[in-house]
C-alpha cells in the first residue's frame, strides 16, 4: 500500500454527532527505532512487544459544525482537567493527518484522555496516546464510510498514529509488532506497523515486563531531538545496518525460543540506543546512576541463578525488566529484594505482553 491508499475524498454517510472511546496500550521495542526521515519514515525497522496494563484511554466526542472553519476546533482534557499544554502537539498531529481525514475541520471535538500509569512517571505516553486518538478518529471515519474493512481500519489507524509519533504505529495491535519495511518480512511497511508475520515459540507467550521507575522527572532531551541527532551522526549508517541485521537474527530466536540469544540481542539493542545518544553531537545521557546499578544487579542475578531475566531501555532512565512467565516468582522476589531500592519512591509497574487496543464499550 502507498500513502495514496489512505486518502479519502467523499463519504457515503453523514454523521452529526457521536462519541468514541478507545484504550490503547504502550509498547516496548526489542529492536529500536532511533532515527527517521521526513514524514515519520523510520531509518530502520523496529520490533516491539505490545504491553497490557500501561495504556491510555481517550474519548472523543464530536459534533458537526454548521460551517467548517479555517482552524481545528477542539477542547482538551487530561485526567479530568483542561490541558492547554497538550494543544500544540495535537494541533501538529491534526495538521499532519488532515489530508487523510478531510472532515476534521467540519467538527468540534471534545478530547478527554487519561493514563493508567502515574503522570510524569517517565513512561512515554505519546505511543499509547496517539494510538488511542487515531483509533477514535478512525471510528468517526468508519461512521462516514461504514463499508470499511477491519484490516484497513487497523492499518490506517497505525498509519495515522505513526504521523503523531513513530512508536505509536506499534500500539494498535499486539502482541509482537513490526514497523518498517524489510525485504525478509512480507507485507512490512514504513507507513504502518503489522503483526509479526512468523511463528513465535510458546516461551514468549505472556512474557513479563516489570518497569522500574528510576527517574520520574522531565526528560532532558525529547525523542524528537534525539531522532534528529541521528542525522550527521558518525555511527548512524552502521547502526541502521545493525538494526536490520538484528531483525534478521531475531527471527530464528523467536521461533526456537532461544532465550540466551534473545537476552543478548535485546540488551545489546538497548545499550546501542543509549550509545547513540552518548556519541552524537551534542551528546547526552538519559541513564542515571541507578539505571546502571540495576543493570549490574540483573547481570549478577542472571549469572547466579541461570534465569533468563534481561533488561531493555527506552529513551529515558527507567528500566524494563523482561522475563518469561515461568520465572515470574523468582524474578519478582529479586526485584523486591534488590532492585526496588533504586526506584524513585520505590515505584515499579508490573506489566506483560498484551494484545492491542480495545474499544471501550458502553460509552
Ligand atoms: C527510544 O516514537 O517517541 O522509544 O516519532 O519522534 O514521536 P517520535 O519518536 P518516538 O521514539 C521512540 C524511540 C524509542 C525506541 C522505540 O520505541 O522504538
Amino acid at each position: 500500500m502507498t500513502e495514496k491508499d489512505f486518502l479519502s475524498s467523499s463519504y457515503p454517510n453523514i454523521k452529526n454527532e457521536g462519541k468514541s472511546v478507545w484504550k490503547a496500550p504502550s509498547n516496548i521495542a526489542l529492536i529500536k527505532y532511533w532515527g527517521k526521515r521526513e514524514n515519520q519514515i523510520p531509518a530502520n525497522p523496529s520490533l516491539s512487544f505490545t504491553l497490557s496494563s500501561c495504556a491510555t484511554t481517550t474519548s472523543v466526542e464530536y459534533r458537526r459544525l454548521e460551517k467548517g472553519g479555517a482552524d481545528f476546533d477542539f477542547d482538551l482534557f487530561f485526567e479530568g482537567n483542561p490541558m492547554e499544554s497538550f494543544r500544540p502537539k495535537i494541533e501538529i498531529f491534526l495538521k499532519r493527518i488532515e489530508m487523510y481525514l478531510p472532515f476534521l475541520k467540519e467538527y468540534h471535538f471534545k478530547i478527554e484522555t487519561s493514563n493508567s500509569f502515574p503522570h510524569s512517571s517517565g513512561i512515554a505516553s505519546s505511543a499509547s496516546g496517539m494510538a488511542a486518538l487515531a483509533l477514535c478518529l478512525m471510528d468517526l471515519e468508519k461512521e462516514l464510510d461504514p463499508g470499511m474493512e477491519a484490516d484497513f481500519f487497523n492499518k490506517k489507524a497505525s498509519f495515522l498514529a505513526r504521523l503523531g509519533s513513530g512508536s505509536a504505529s506499534r500500539s494498535i495491535e499486539g502482541d509482537l509488532i513490526l514497523w518498517g519495511a524489510d525485504q525478509e518480512f512480507p507485507k512490512s511497511s514504513d507507513l504502518y506497523a503489522i503483526k509479526y508475520p512468523f511463528g513465535v515459540h510458546g516461551v514468549f507467550r505472556n512474557y513479563q515486563d516489570t518497569i522500574l521507575l528510576v527517574h520520574k522527572g522531565q526528560k532532558q532531551v525529547s525523542s524528537t531531538v534525539g531522532h534528529d541527532l541521528m542525522h550527521n551522526h558518525p555511527f548512524s549508517e552502521q547502526r541502521f545496518v545493525q538494526a536490520r541485521r538484528n531483525l534478521s537474527r531475531i527471527r530464528p530466536i523467536l521461533s526456537n525460543g532461544d532465550l540466551p540469544a534473545f537476552v543478548q540481542l535485546v540488551e545489546s539493542e538497548a545499550l546501542t540506543l543509549h550509545a547513540m545518544m552518548m556519541t552524537g553531537s551534542p551528546y547526552f545521557m538519559l541513564m542515571k546512576p541507578n539505571t546502571l546499578e540495576i543493570i549490574n544487579k540483573i547481570w549478577e542475578f542472571r549469572q547466579s541463578t541461570d534465569t533468563n531475566v534481561c533488561f531493555t531501555l527506552d529513551a529515558g532512565a527507567n528500566v524494563h525488566v523482561l522475563y518469561p512467565e515461568n520465572e515470574k516468582d523468582l524474578v519478582l522476589q529479586f526485584i523486591k529484594n534488590e532492585l526496588v531500592v533504586y526506584c524513585e519512591n520505590g515505584q515499579y509497574i508490573c506489566d506483560q505482553i498484551g494484545f492491542g487496543a480495545e474499544r471501550v464499550m458502553g460509552s
